[in-house]
């Protein structure tokens, strides 16, 4: 890479990460706890090989550039903030972003291959529950440090919390780890996640959140991963089983946010609908625009058909020349055209809920 293109990569970074906010956003601060539909970089500090910081992943980024995101451009977390009228991203907590002023729009505590349940976030040597709440806890002291008591303390309180896990718990954690099978019916597995989601919305409100934004779980059997691995019919169409899972689980986070939202006085809990815009893409894809369902943009041999080269790591790699179109970036998650409907409905329904 060139000096000058060196100098501009890292302008355009500083740019995105560190600008001030001019504009006016809905809410003084937006954090970000979840899993890899929400993480914008936190795994390239750990010891994890779930990582999105090497090209093809950014490929559509601002500069092109691959920050950790697991698309080909923006995820989740980028347009909620654009959404909520902030004008750069709320910084992953473990970079080096997370620094005097930079912290006061928020941060983003999520890690990809994180869950409900502790043992999803083990498999991947990911960010924890109890880890990024953590996190959360000393980013606390350090912005009573920065904005003073009061101000911190209207920080915390006036903005919008978003989480957003559980579809890795039981596509990438229940339904292929047989211990877990063996000791749980889904249906307790899912009492299980939905128990660690109560428990983790008191605990963010006992430290000050009071407007909570629920991702729900996505339509997991429609991922080309799970479709490669569990359609036993082979009819090449989303996973019935697993959606049923993920709809049951969004019930159960449904009923039970009804019975938070009468135990936790002030608290403004909303659910956003992750389930249906997705699958309304993959099951009506020309209505939105798109032509591919079945296949992820970019593809390795283990989680999808259809392989047309090699790598230099001697593992098949397919990538296509423009993922406007894709469904999917990868075999687990979406490109970026697709983030942007699913956030635009998501919060669409949702932004009334969030006064
Ligand atoms: C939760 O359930 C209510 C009815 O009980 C329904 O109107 C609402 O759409 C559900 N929300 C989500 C996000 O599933
Ligand atoms: C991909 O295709 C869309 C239209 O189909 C176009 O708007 C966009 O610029 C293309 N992206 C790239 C990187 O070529």
């Amino acid at each position: 890479m060139g000096c000058l293109s060196l100098l501009s990569t890292i302008f355009v970074l500083l740019f995105l990460l560190m600008v001030p906010i001019n504009g006016k956003p809905r809410v003084p601060a937006l954090f970000f706890f979840g899993d890899s539909t929400v993480d914008v970089g936190n795994n390239n500090y750990l010891p994890t090989f779930v990582k999105a910081n090497y090209l093809p992943y950014g490929r559509d980024f601002v500069n092109h550039y691959p920050t950790g995101r697991f698309s080909n451009g923006k995820v989740i977390s980028d347009f909620a903030s654009e959404i909520f009228g902030f004008t750069s991203y709320q910084p992953a907590y473990l970079s080096l972003y997370i620094k005097g002023k930079n912290i006061l729009n928020g941060a983003n505590f999520a890690s990809a291959g994180s869950g409900y349940h502790d043992s999803t976030a083990k498999l991947f040597h990911s960010l924890s529950l109890s880890q990024q709440l953590e996190h959360y806890k000393e980013y606390q002291k350090d912005l009573m440090k920065i904005a003073g008591r009061t101000d911190a303390l209207s920080i915390i309180n006036g903005a919008l919390y978003m989480v957003g896990f559980g579809s890795g718990d039981i596509l990438l954690n229940y339904y292929l780890n047989p211990l877990l099978r063996l000791v749980y019916t889904s249906d307790q597995f899912t009492d299980i996640l939905v128990q660690n989601y109560v428990d983790f919305i008191q605990n963010l409100y006992a430290q000050g959140a009071r407007k909570i934004a629920v991702k729900t779980l996505t339509a997991i059997g429609c991922l080309p991963a799970a479709i490669t691995v569990f359609d036993s019919a082979y009819s090449n169409t989303c996973v019935v089983e697993l959606n049923n899972v993920a709809l049951s689980c969004n019930q159960k986070l449904n009923t039970t946010s009804v019975n938070l939202r009468k135990m936790l006085p002030g608290l403004n809990l909303a659910l956003l609908d992750g389930y249906q815009p997705l699958y309304n893409l993959v099951t009506k894809p020309s209505q939105y625009g798109f032509t591919e369902t079945r296949n992820g943009c970019f593809g390795t041999s283990f989680l999808e058909k259809t392989s047309t080269s090699f790598n230099n790591k001697n593992t098949f790699i397919k990538l296509c020349p423009n993922a406007s179109k894709y469904v999917f970036w990868d075999a687990l998650h979406l490109s970026e055209t697709a983030v942007k409907f699913v956030a635009s409905e998501m919060f669409s329904n949702a932004i009334s809920l969030i006064p």
